[in-house]
């Protein structure tokens, strides 16, 4: 017969089905890791300050220990009638050493250990989605650099704008996941505070060293308010913000990945590894992987709205309405990190048709800024140039040609300004290499962005070194 561990109170147990409502235990078990260690931390810092004695710290110590082998190992049964991953170990720890253990929790409640335990376990989910972050941002660079010189069109509205080079294209999202990276950083410094000593809400009788527990378990700050420290949950809105953001930039290019891999562009086909067939239709290779991400973006964003709105209105300090924070964070970490190998794998693996590329860049007029720019440089105004070259591009449209394709009698008769240079202008390979602005789609600009991404990707890492977790 299990017990709760506050039946003194009590005369009846709360209902099967109230107990089941009511327990965290499938969702929080997996901090189990975090949970001991709090603990080991705190009955350390009890028995260093004379309130406990060392040998019942003692006990609690190697009965931790032992308690944190049996989960780890799968041998402990998780009874869903202990509520919680708080109530498990405890009861698992009195179970094993009987009086020593039952007092762990002097100057202590499941508030102040159950903040601990998701800042501690949020630090491990920031490290954990860094490096994948890291790795997919390594995949994109190196796919950049073995793309040379392939060149693509570029889109504004979907429409074809101007000529870009493939490498330029892959970077933009280097980028975004470079200050997707910037995120997790937030988050993790806006977890790195340890709540203990907060106990249930306003502190305790007990002499207690916080800064010693805080710096036994790694955080960086005590949290200074008591109240503040077991009842707000924003460092998991930050790090599902994080999240939030980075699907949503993750989406933007699974959603090109599916129009590539289309039959209209066919840009790319995806490794077989990372497709999926039709159960009726045989011919079928669909871009599955890219949806899914694409997909469960709305779930991750779904997960931030939650929170949010679980917080709203919530009166200090601690209500059980908190207990709803880890589903989410939790959700929202596993997804992400799933769809961070998902696209990695895509963009390391997929095959790139550069002539199909190549051929689209041809297509659309791409040059039309180029000539207008070429006849600005001779002194006419830029918006008489653009107006020049509108209508060079409607006579293309009506004779079905390319403005490249145009002869140059044509171009002669809308501008006396033309001269048979203007066919500089007109060369996919001309309008790509004319762009050297810092961070235009040159090829020496992009040879010069490749370096600044690689050198963030090596600040990043040392950054993950310097925050790796205590063992
Ligand atoms: N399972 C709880 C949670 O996740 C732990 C804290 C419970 N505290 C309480 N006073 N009921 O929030």
């Amino acid at each position: 017969m299990v017990m709760a561990l506050w039946s003194g109170r009590f005369e009846h147990d709360a209902s099967a089905f109230a107990q089941e409502f009511g327990a965290s235990l499938p969702v929080d078990r997996r901090m189990y890791r975090q949970d001991i260690a709090g603990s080991r931390a705190h009955a350390a810092m009890l028995a260093q300050q004379g309130i406990l004695s060392c040998e019942d710290a003692r006990a609690l110590d190697e009965g931790l220990a032992r308690v944190r082998e049996r989960m780890e190992s799968g041998e402990f049964a998780f009874d869903i009638r202990d509520e919680d991953v708080h109530m498990a170990v405890e009861r698992a720890l009195i179970e094993d050493i009987g009086d020593a253990g039952a007092r762990l929790h002097t100057g202590r409640s499941r508030n102040d250990q159950v903040a601990t335990d998701a800042r501690m376990y949020a630090k491990e989910c920031c490290r954990a989605l860094m490096e994948g972050n890291l790795s997919l941002r390594r995949a994109l660079v190196e796919r950049a650099r073995s793309s040379d010189g392939c060149i693509l069109p570029g889109y504004t509205h979907l429409q074809h704008a101007q000529p870009v080079l493939f490498a330029h294209h892959l970077l933009a999202y280097a980028w975004m996941l470079a200050r997707d990276f910037r995120r997790l950083q937030a988050a993790y410094d806006a977890a790195d505070a340890c709540p203990l000593g907060a106990a249930a809400l306003a502190g305790t009788t007990y002499p207690l060293d916080r800064q010693a527990t805080a710096q036994a378990l790694g955080f960086a700050r005590v949290v200074q308010n008591s109240l503040d420290a077991v009842s707000d949950r924003d460092f998991l809105l930050d790090l599902e913000y994080a999240c939030a953001v980075c699907m949503v930039h993750l989406s933007r290019l699974c959603e090109e990945i599916v129009l590539w891999a289309s039959s209209e562009f066919g840009f790319i086909v995806l490794a077989d590894e990372f497709s999926t067939g039709s159960s009726i239709m045989p011919q079928k290779k669909n871009p599955d992987f890219a949806e899914l991400v694409r997909g469960k973006t709305g779930r991750v964003v779904g997960d931030l709205t939650a929170l949010l709105v679980t917080l709203k209105a919530l009166p200090l300090a601690y209500n059980k309405d908190l207990q709803e924070d880890k589903e989410g964070a939790f959700d929202a970490v596993d997804t992400l990190q799933g769809a961070l190998q998902c696209v990695e794998g895509m963009v390391a693996t997929m095959e790139v048709n550069d002539r199909a590329m190549r051929a689209q860049a041809e297509k659309g007029h791409m040059a039309a800024t180029d000539v207008a720019d070429y006849l600005a440089k001779r002194g006419l105004p830029f918006r008489e140039a653009h107006a020049v070259v509108g209508r060079l591009v409607l006579q293309c449209e009506k004779r079905g040609c390319e403005l490249s394709e145009l002869p140059f009698e044509e171009f002669k008769a809308a501008s006396s300004l033309f001269e048979e240079d203007v066919a500089s202008c007109l060369s996919v390979e001309g309008i790509v290499a004319a762009r050297t602005t810092e961070g235009g789609t040159a090829p020496c600009a992009v040879e010069a962005q490749l370096a600044n991404v690689e050198e963030g990707i090596s600040c990043d890492e040392a950054f993950l070194c310097s925050v790796e977790a205590p063992e």
